[in-house]
């Protein structure tokens, strides 16, 4: 009996610890492999922290997270645990289009329900999920009483690496994408060095804080990316970087209008802070942890939007053969030096009918004209930008119906061109009418572009502000069935799933500044960099396909920096459900006949129901295989940087049994992005699964190969 009263006395013993202070929660969560993990916890006065662990080793060591209020006390300190909630998922979703059919969604997550210890006793959540290949958090405001909006000066969200990674970086510019890479250890990064570049028609880089994704790689070899999901009504995210800590922390853009960062409207969840983490560099591209993080397609049906390639009146304004305006030749050398040439407008309707007649013979399903419609006399180089476009008038030597009904004869499709001059209010205004415009017209996808710095001055294209901008966009187009391609975007955050809509962007240094940029253009390094940085984010609209890449007979100071071979290699390389062959109808013919190299642009797929990374380096060289949706045709893309390589590939993707005829576009022997470029040659063997192929990639050169099924 005596006994028996001991056990019943600690039995009740540990029922009154369980009711008073012990109450266990799970503060930690681990893939669904296992393999990443992060913990979370508040140290001893209440300031929240997490660390993320892969393999049992810490690759993200204590790293707090708190926010600082125009509008309240900071949170910091003085926080407790009052609630913590472990669930799992597992769903596989189809992609309206992209580099797959089918995506898993396979995750843990763990819910984080916070409150102050101290008056006013304001309570916050944090969210984590942890997927075989990464992790993601975010915070959610919840409905409380007494604070119904914040205006955030500072998210304090932590990264402490664990050691002094090889990183690849742009900085963290508050109005533009549009810079080189640089490759540095974290404690060499410079961002502030970066400010001012003369090609850049808007830019400002306050702190030394890179953008995202910004990839880096571990002395162990792992790879780790960091990012941001899902960003709505919120600032983009850069990253401030504390070299002596070997620290980054979140420096949201601001608004001087706003003086502050972000103002939420509570309940609010932010967008998710990401790390990628990949033992192959290559696994960082397969992985769809930032679509993952982004809610289930929220508009429908997006079919008519139709994956395609695409032509345009464009490159000859950049190489300034033409220019977008007809009065006063405003080509892309007025846009870098100001001055202006002599007329020669390119959106004439002979031109135009030029490009579709090349474009209807050569597989091309798409047309873009810019400079179609009037007001490009006063684009850029003016504070006055309000109002410039109507996109609705066409010059006089446009004939808008006649194009129209041209292209319809020949079965191609045209995309229309908004450029608004960074004046956002004025297309806000002009939008309804513009997209109704284009609908009646059978147009149903649209490029758009925010060259120059934001009207009002203030905002900045990366700022809150600006994302409801973009954000507003996507939601009118999609009521009218448009899509949307746009130029100085804010970044990709994987929104596309929600918004598919939202087809292909920019947010890059294209090609563009091959063709004008005064420091030698992008180096052959460039893609082999954006494969593994950028293009995590999504698509780009990149417009690869120069094949006279030198055009001396435009501007001998310019050149592409790469072969013949790799710019057909980009168009698996660098993902985009819309892609440009981007040189003139001129310059891909041969003897008066098309260019055989042109035979790949023809054929290649542009909407993939598989996607293969084979091997790949940042910043060196990637190979990616993609299968075409609806076909068993296979595209293979090899590009390399300034060094010439030989890589192995294994046909182990194709189906068994089968045969395959293998189009091999590859760098001839003596090709050389600088001294050779146009050197291609081009053979056909057959292929099976068990084939294996050594590729010979020339200096900045690329091997692209089509596999199609012999029947
Ligand atoms: C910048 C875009 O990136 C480019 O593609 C376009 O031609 C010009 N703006 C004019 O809109
Ligand atoms: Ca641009």
């Amino acid at each position: 009996m005596k006994s028996n009263m001991n056990f019943l006395a600690v039995v009740f013993g540990l029922f009154l610890m369980s009711c008073n202070s012990t109450v266990v929660h799970d503060q930690s969560v681990s893939s669904p492999d296992g393999k990443v993990k992060m913990e979370f916890d508040v140290n001893g006065s209440g300031r929240p922290f997490y660390r993320v662990f892969y393999n049992d080793k810490t690759v993200i060591d204590t790293s707090y997270v708190g926010f600082e209020f125009k509008n309240g006390k900071a949170f910091k300190d003085n926080f407790k645990i009052v609630a913590t909630t472990l669930t799992d998922h597992d769903e596989t979703w189809q992609m309206p289009w992209g580099e797959q059919l089918e995506v898993q969604n396979r995750y843990n997550a763990l819910k984080i329900s916070l409150e102050e210890e101290v008056a006013p006793n304001r309570k916050w959540d944090i969210i984590f999920k942890t997927y075989d290949d990464g992790i993601g958090f975010r915070y959610a405001f919840p409905e409380q009483e007494g604070i119904k909006e914040l205006v955030i000066t500072d998210e304090n969200t932590q990264f402490n690496l664990t050691g002094n990674h090889k990183v690849w970086w742009i900085p963290g510019d508050w109005d533009i994408y549009e810079h080189l890479y640089n490759e540095t250890l974290f404690t060499d990064i410079d961002a502030l060095g970066l400010s001012g570049h003369e090609n850049l028609n808007a830019t400002y880089i306050p702190e030394n804080a890179v953008n995202t994704p910004v990839t880096m790689k571990t002395d162990d070899g792992l790879y780790l990316s960091f990012h941001e999901a899902d960003l709505t009504d919120y600032s983009g995210m850069t990253l401030k970087v504390h070299k002596e800590d070997l620290l980054m922390t979140s420096e949201l853009v601001g608004s001087d209008i706003l003086k502050a960062k972000a103002k939420i409207t509570l309940p609010f969840e932010t967008p998710w802070r990401t790390i990628q983490i990949a033992e192959k560099a290559g696994d960082l591209i397969e992985s769809k942890l930032i679509l993952n993080l982004n809610e289930p397609n929220a508009i429908g049906d997006v079919s008519y939007f139709t994956p395609m390639k695409y032509v345009g009146i464009w490159w000859e304004m950049h190489i300034g053969k033409s220019t977008w305006d007809l009065e006063g030749s405003q080509d892309m050398n007025t846009f870098t030096t100001g001055k202006r040439g002599s007329s020669r407008h390119g959106a004439t309707t002979e031109n135009a009918k030029k490009y579709i007649d090349f474009a209807s013979e050569n597989g091309i399903k798409g047309l873009l004209v810019e400079g179609w419609n009037t007001g490009w006399d006063k684009w850029i180089n003016t504070e006055d930008r309000e109002g410039v476009f109507d996109f609705m008038t066409p010059y006089a030597d446009y004939d808008f119906d006649a194009v129209m009904a041209y292209a319809k004869e020949k079965g191609v499709e045209v995309i229309m061109h908004h450029e608004t001059s960074a004046a956002p209010r004025t297309y806000e205004k002009q939008m309804d009418v513009a997209y109704d415009f284009m609908k009646d017209n059978g147009i149903n996808s649209v490029k758009t572009g925010y060259v120059g710095k934001i009207i009002p001055k203030g905002e900045y294209h990366h700022g809150q502000w600006m994302v409801n901008h973009y954000h507003k966009v996507l939601e009118e187009a999609a009521k009218k069935e448009i899509a949307i391609n746009a130029h100085e975007p804010i970044k990709a955050t994987g929104k596309r799933r929600t918004y598919p809509n939202a087809i292909s962007r920019e947010g890059l240094r294209g090609q563009e500044f091959n063709a004008w940029a005064t420091d030698g253009g992008n180096p052959p390094s460039h893609l082999p960099t954006v494969a593994f940085t950028r293009m995590l984010a999504g698509p780009i609209d990149f417009t690869p396909g120069v094949f006279n890449i030198k055009f001396d007979d435009y501007k001998k100071e310019n050149q592409v920096n790469t072969t013949l071979a790799q710019q057909l290699a980009l168009y698996v390389v660098i993902y985009s459900p819309i892609q440009m062959a981007c040189d003139l109808p001129e310059h891909y013919m041969q003897d008066g006949k098309v260019h055989p190299a042109f035979q790949f642009i023809t054929d290649v797929g542009v909407d993939w129901s598989q996607t293969k990374v084979l091997n790949g380096e940042v910043g060196d060289y990637v190979t990616i295989a993609r299968k075409e949706r609806n076909t068993d045709n296979w595209f293979l893309g090899s590009i390399t940087d300034e060094n010439a390589r030989t890589l192995d590939v294994a046909f182990d993707f194709l189906d068994d049994g089968k045969n395959y005829t293998a189009t091999i576009y590859k760098d001839a022997e003596d090709a050389h992005w600088n001294t050779n470029p146009t050197a291609i040659t081009i053979d056909t063997i057959t292929v099976t699964k068990d084939s294996k192929l050594t590729l010979q990639l020339a200096e900045g050169g690329g091997t692209a190969i089509s596999i199609v099924p012999q029947e």
